[in-house]
């Protein structure tokens, strides 16, 4: 699988003919992002909740591409009411399987609004199989216990973790997070997008590599990575 990094929380991950586009938040809308929603073409459009900066071009993107969505159940009933057509709406535990792996929706904790500030329930994580390599995007999450339950359940290969304070844990909870949940890759996102989560990603990286196992893999925007 080829992991492609956007910018803050927004990933590809690529395996043969599908193509899943985690929290689109592209340019202009993302200062960080390389790309435009006119230049992206997923097969898959997988969100982990309605935050501007994890579904500013959702909406575009989706109806352009005729991708299938996946967001947890009020999220997914609004972007029906915006007009996508394509869209799966399981709650927290739920799973969708598809021909190549499955999307489970798994808790986080954090809040979930819609760009116009519509309480939206609960947001979450996504636990993404797709040619047999297990990603656990954790959305944006404050540090939780059950972020171990989530580790030792699901196996992740890799995990995505937000790094960068603020509106999510910071990097040292985030290394604490790291040794819960036991993935063998670590990428770390939702940092240097904007002023408020500067942080030092590479004392993240040599924090995590010398309390785990894991190794932490540093993506620029624009950067992919291959998972062996
Ligand atoms: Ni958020
Ligand atoms: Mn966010």
């Amino acid at each position: 699988m080829q992991i492609t990094f956007h910018g803050h929380a927004c990933f590809e991950l690529r395996e043969g003919d599908i193509t899943a586009l985690v929290d689109p938040f592209l340019a202009p809308s993302n200062p960080a992002a390389q790309v435009t929603a006119d230049e992206v073409d997923p097969t898959h459009v997988l969100l982990t909740h309605g935050h501007g900066d994890h579904i500013a071009d959702a909406v575009a993107v989706a109806k352009r591409t005729g991708a299938h969505c996946v967001a947890i159940t009020e999220l997914a009933h609004w972007l029906k009411e915006q007009g996508v057509e394509e869209v799966n709406g399981p709650n927290l535990g739920g799973t969708v399987p598809f021909d190549w792996g499955r999307v489970k929706v798994v808790p986080a904790l954090h809040t979930n609004t819609t760009p116009d500030r519509t309480v939206m329930g609960a947001a979450a994580g996504l636990v993404i199989e797709l040619g047999g390599v297990t990603v656990y995007h954790l959305g944006d999450t404050a540090l939780f216990s059950d972020l171990r339950l989530i580790g030792e359940r699901e196996s992740p290969d890799v995990a995505i973790v937000p790094i960068g304070g603020h509106f999510t844990m910071d990097r040292h909870d985030a290394a604490y997070a790291c040794e819960l949940i036991g993935a063998g890759t670590v990428i770390p996102c939702h940092y240097h997008t904007f002023s408020r989560i500067e942080t030092d990603s590479e004392a993240f990286k040599a924090e995590v590599e010398a309390a785990t196992e894991s190794e932490v893999v540093l993506l620029r925007p624009g950067e992919s990575y291959e998972v062996k």
